[in-house]
């Protein structure tokens, strides 16, 4: 195994779905699954290309009532090529012998190559060597190529290429009895000789898509004259390429594809663009070569190196480079988000949650102008939000649990539990706290980057308005004299109400409430923060009082945080009224509990009765905030807490959570990093298992999980080295496990790059000249001086002593 590869040594049709979903090779504009060229959709093939932000809006009658959804688009298939011997079939790795099959993911050049050698009915022996790009760095283009040796046999060789347009988003089961025809063709035919083009167009959203394709055969690196012959059907365009071939020789096929959109910058119309994309470009070798320079320059930024333990260096490499698909340089010219399944499958239809919490942090110290252009596309659909709130009776905006394309609550009203095969109602949107997760994240882009400017223009206001939607969703108990939030859902999908209790939403649900007074003194600070004339500007466009920040304060200070069994942060407001749950009956009865609210619902009961969680809820407080703003904070809300009450409250929820969510692995092993590195350790190679070995049992096939793929590398970048930055003093408080010798890294901070090495002896920091601070440096209580340009070794023994 290298820690640079994905690797797969013999073709499993049962595996193929899991497959296409961890080889999709993308570029942040558009990805294309690792599906086989030569296979077409069904039961073990599902060829998915989709473009960030390729939205489309379809209705279907369901139980008796309209639902509208919006999906992520499944675009044409630019992929299809295949080839067939005179007499023979096209080729299909079903119908054949397989007698050597490799395939590989090169995570360092973003190349898919397969290897393989069958044998067709009637004998003849035949050698293939295909690779793909998706590139990095003309995000209009992809390009495949494959070597095709017959071996034992000789004549004449077929091969069709082609762009096909007959898609329609299958790829997720649970919704085949919603509406997924988007596309419509608009034209079908030749871009020349030796290419061909399809235009499509979204049937609602109108967006239109332009492929080309040109193909060629080379022969010894000469090119070929072929014989070509046009095929055009419905939605449907193809080319055959007839040559002679011989036993030995090997025939080189390239296909170089350009898509551009109606919505793309610099270009005067799609299909004209694309078709200049493909004119442009040369062979597959030159295409490869500026891919892999582009790649080559992203790894430096973005790469964690990780010794000891190589299976987990290649999955930490496997999902940054996934990452690197969804959000990369290319993201800055969109108007996206982050699908929580990446661009790599349909399910939740492409939408963007608070996921995004999870992902953020990676990109921040990264690349944060990306984070930046993500953070607006939030921005851009703030009057939607105002409109969402005032909707619902509030003020301020209110954003969505699941946001498209215009940034309207894109959640499903109904939704199918697969073990009942029932249709339930799904309060999901009930999610408020999402406005928490869209506020912390504009917060810590700004603090990692100190970019005033974004604040000023785009950032204070989101603060702003967020804090005036929670300043009006809260009610004063006048019992209590504390503010409460009332009716909504924390993190942990599992409760959506009380058994006690007609209709949808919780009261006090603690993270959510803990949540919103950090968020309304973050207001506070933008709105000092950005100086007089911004606050001027700001005041006058959203006719802000300045009465209304001491409000924010009020509130920030008396929230309500429900407690039980002495000490226990209870997840929302009698909670201590839910049963317990008998776990283990239920694991010998089904083995997997992940989804219990699925099992108990075909059971006829409700997960809602039991004290039992998805996901960590209350404990997300311990990941989001560092010990020192967590006490803070609780000071501010005049909660006085004895020193054991994080430790207290991990265990309990951790004995009640089923992880059936991918993000709650992460969150268990960042807070237990210092408290109990083996579980931690333990619960980190879960979660870095999550998609690779696809441990929810065939969720990922439907898009990988981009929140926990983020998470992973976070936990080892800030949750194992403790890196936190506070009043100018930058603190690392090491966790490394014992079975990682090493860790390295680079950082950005303020616009500058921090290169951090840790090891069982040592831990070295080192900065460039130009560093700007924090130039204090406190490791297990000491503290230490880094200055511009310098480097700071300290050995590890030594620091633990003091
Ligand atoms: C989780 C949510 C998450 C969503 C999208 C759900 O299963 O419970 O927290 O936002 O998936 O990843």
């Amino acid at each position: 195994m290298t820690t640079w590869s994905l690797e797969y040594h013999s073709f499993e049709p049962d595996q193929e779905g899991l497959r296409e979903a961890l080889c999709t090779l993308g570029n942040g504009y558009f990805a294309t699954r690792g599906a086989a060229e030569e296979a077409g959709a069904g039961d073990i093939h599902y060829p998915g290309t989709y473009l960030a932000g390729g939205y489309n809006r379809l209705a279907t009658e369901i139980a008796g009532r309209e639902i509208v959804n919006e999906d992520l688009v499944n675009m044409p298939n630019w992929l299809c090529l295949s080839f067939k011997p005179e007499d023979g079939d096209w080729f299909n790795l079903l119908a054949v012998d397989v007698l050597s099959y490799k395939q590989k993911l090169d995570l360092k050049n973003g190349v898919l190559e397969r290897n393989l050698r069958i044998r067709d009915r009637d004998g003849r022996e035949t050698t293939l060597a295909t690779r793909r790009l998706v590139h990095m760095g003309d995000p209009h283009l992809a390009a495949l190529s494959w070597d095709i040796t017959p071996e034992n046999w000789g004549g004449r060789m077929t091969v069709c290429t082609a762009l096909d347009g007959r898609v329609i988003n299958a790829g997720v089961a649970r919704y085949s009895q919603l509406s997924s025809t988007h596309l419509i063709t608009l034209a079908a035919g030749p871009a020349g000789e030796n290419a061909i083009e399809l235009l499509s167009e979204t049937s609602q959203s109108r967006l239109r898509i332009a492929q080309t394709a040109r193909t060629e055969a080379y022969q010894q690196d000469r090119r070929l004259n072929v014989d070509r012959a046009l095929i055009v059907e419905d939605d449907y365009v193809g080319q055959t390429l007839g040559f002679d071939v011989q036993p030995g020789v090997a025939t080189r096929i390239e296909k170089v594809v350009g898509l551009y959109t109606s919505r793309d910058n610099a270009i005067s119309e799609p299909a004209l663009a694309a078709r200049q994309a493909i004119e442009r470009y040369g062979k597959f070798a030159e295409l490869l070569e500026t891919h892999a320079g582009a790649w080559s320059r992203l790894w430096h930024r973005c790469d964690v190196v990780l010794e000891g333990s190589d299976r987990a260096q290649m999955i930490l490499r496997l999902h940054i480079f996934h990452l690197l698909q969804a959000a990369s340089l290319h993201t800055i010219d969109l108007d996206v988000g982050v699908p929580a399944r990446g661009l790599h499958g349909e399910a939740y239809r492409g939408h963007i949650f608070w996921d995004e919490l999870f992902i953020f942090p990676f990109i921040n110290s990264r690349i944060p102008e990306v984070t930046r252009a993500l953070l607006r596309y939030r921005y851009r659909r703030l009057d939607e939000a105002r409109r969402l709130a005032a909707e619902a009776g509030f003020k301020g905006a209110m954003y969505p649990w699941q946001s498209g394309s215009d940034g309207r609550e894109e959640s499903q009203r109904v939704h199918l539990n697969p073990k009942s095969g029932r249709w339930i109602e799904d309060h999901s949107y009930l999610q408020r706290h999402v406005n928490a997760a869209v506020a912390y994240n504009v917060w810590r882009y700004y603090e990692v980057t100190g970019d005033r400017e974004f604040l000023g223009f785009f950032g204070a206001e989101m603060l702003f308005e967020i804090a005036r939607f929670w300043a009006s969703a809260v009610t004063w108990n006048p019992q209590r004299q504390r503010y409460d939030i009332c009716g909504v859902m924390g993190p942990d999908e599992f409760h959506d109400q009380y058994p006690w209790r007609d209709g949808p939403g919780l009261d006090n649900n603690a993270y959510t409430n803990v949540m919103v007074a950090w968020v309304l003194q973050r207001a506070i600070d933008a709105y000092r923060i950005v100086g007089t004339e911004c606050q001027n500007e700001l005041c006058a466009a959203l006719s802000l009082s300045p009465a209304e920040p001491d409000t924010w304060d009020d509130i920030s200070r008396k929230l309500f945080v429900p407690f039980h069994d002495e000490g226990i942060i209870s997840q929302f407001e009698d909670y201590e009224r839910l049963e317990e749950f008998d776990w283990d009956g239920y694991r010998a009865k089904y083995g997997d509990i992940h989804r219990l609210d699925r099992l108990l619902e075909a059971e006829g009961d409700t997960v809602n009765r039991y004290k039992a969680s998805k996901q960590a809820d209350v404990v997300m407080l311990l990941y989001l905030f560092s010990a020192h703003e967590l006490d803070s904070l609780f000071e501010q809300l005049g909660y006085q807490l004895d020193a054991g009450w994080k430790t207290r409250t991990i265990e309990y929820y951790e004995k009640r959570t089923s992880h059936g969510s991918t993000l709650s692995r992460i969150v268990s092993s960042w807070v237990l990093a210092r408290r109990d590195r083996r579980h931690s350790w333990a619960l980190l190679n879960e979660a870095l298992e999550s998609d690779v070995a696809d441990v929810q049992g065939g969720t990922t096939a439907e898009g990988i999980h981009l929140g926990a793929m983020a998470g992973t590398v976070d936990l080892i970048q800030r949750g194992q080295t403790g890196l936190e930055v506070h009043d100018d003093t930058l603190s690392l408080d090491v966790g490394l496990p014992e079975e990682v010798s090493s860790m390295r890294l680079r950082l950005r901070f303020r616009g500058h790059w921090l290169e951090l090495e840790i090891t069982h002896d040592l831990v070295r920091l080192a900065v460039p000249d130009d560093w700007a601070g924090p130039h204090k440096v406190m490791l297990d209580g000491t503290l230490y001086t880094l200055g511009a340009g310098k480097r700071l070794d300290v050995p590890r023994r030594k620091a633990q002593r003091v």
